[in-house]
């Protein structure tokens, strides 16, 4: 399976991680041998081999900084673009993993339709253009046979949309309700322990879980952007942000966390949807809530089901092998249905 990757920070690594330390294994276990043959980032620079680029490479050049430390070798195209890449269509899957863009979508968005044009499947790690545009999207892949997945956007590697959408198949979902936010629960479980705000933030971005931009995950965004594909998944339900009730934790202070403690409660920033909307909001729970031990970057999510009750997923929401982890369970899940090896 030959993949182009947009966006090479904390997911595209993590990726190429799993395939520099596991790639042997894949071959042996399940017959799949993933090969990059390009990569296109906004800092970076971008590299491209029909022949498929070296993982461990592609890791040592992004840590000296820029690509042009890659080795030079023949066939490799330095400075294509990703349209330039999609064109090219020698792919046969595009990983969108750039930053998300929640207002907006782009660039990220024009490259998915490209893509789907150009008849590859699709896995995104980026929630944009799944969170504004997934009925298009969706629509162009059915019409034409490719796989769209994007199991990376929500919970990390932590299987949601693959629990959704293969073992609870002949459920009705009805509702769902978590923590989607590994940033703000690792900030909130911090303060707990009389860390300040800031640097609980400055921690949980050198530990790769907040967003290139960290504003959309303390002021709930990127919970919200959560939602909204989760309702999609789950419901079909279209909602656009504006019908979403958002807020985040930027107004929950070191008093209010003391507040919460001596009440035997705790502050949870709480993602809710049903079919008829949903809201971002940052919540005092009772200690015997199971959402009020779920700590650190963790994220839990309870599905309320009517044949199987609710189900309660609890796992990584953020991270570099963790989302990275995610990005391959997309493709084998596309090696599954395709045959593509
Ligand atoms: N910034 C996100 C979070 C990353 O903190 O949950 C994973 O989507």
């Amino acid at each position: 399976m030959k993949l182009i990757l947009i966006g090479f920070g904390v997911v595209g690594q993590g990726f190429a991680e799993i395939l520099r330390d596991r790639g042997s294994e894949l071959r042996r276990k399940h017959n799949f041998a993933a090969q990059i043959i390009g990569v296109v980032t906004a800092s970076k620079g971008s590299l491209y081999q029909s022949s498929g680029l070296d993982p461990a490479s592609l890791l040592q050049a992004a840590e000296s900084g820029s690509f042009d430390n890659y080795p030079t070798q023949p066939g490799l195209r330095r400075g294509l673009t990703a349209s330039d890449m999609i064109e090219a269509r020698e792919a046969d899957a595009l990983v969108e993993a750039s930053p998300s863009n929640l207002e907006t979508a782009q660039p990220a968005l024009e490259y998915c339709h490209l893509a789907l044009d150009a008849g590859m499947h699709l896995t995104l790690a980026n929630k944009g253009p799944v969170a504004l545009d997934y009925a298009n999207l969706q629509a162009k892949a059915r019409e034409k046979g490719l796989q769209l997945r994007y199991e990376a956007t929500v919970m990390a590697g932590t299987p949601t949309m693959h629990l959704a959408e293969a073992a609870l198949a002949g459920c009705e979902i009805h509702s769902a309700r978590g923590i989607l936010n590994g940033t703000t629960n690792y900030i909130l479980s911090q303060m707990e322990t009389g860390k300040s705000y800031d640097e609980a933030l400055a921690q949980a971005q050198e530990l790769g879980y907040a967003e290139t931009d960290p504003t959309g995950d303390v002021e709930g965004w990127d919970a919200a952007g959560k939602l909204l594909i989760l309702g999609n998944a789950l419901f079909a339900s279209g909602h656009a942000m504006a019908d979403l009730d958002v807020s985040g934790i930027t107004a929950i202070s070191a008093a209010d966390i003391a507040d919460a403690k001596a009440a035997g409660q705790r502050y949870k920033l709480i993602a809710s949807a049903t079919p008829a909307g949903g809201s971002v909001k940052a919540t005092r729970l009772p200690l015997d809530d199971p959402l009020a031990n779920v700590g650190g970057s963790t994220n839990a999510i309870t599905l309320e089901t009517d044949l199987m009750g609710h189900i309660t997923l609890i796992g990584a929401g953020a991270g570099k092998l963790e989302t990275g982890y995610a990005i391959l369970s997309d493709l084998l899940a596309i090696k599954r249905a395709t045959g593509l090896a």
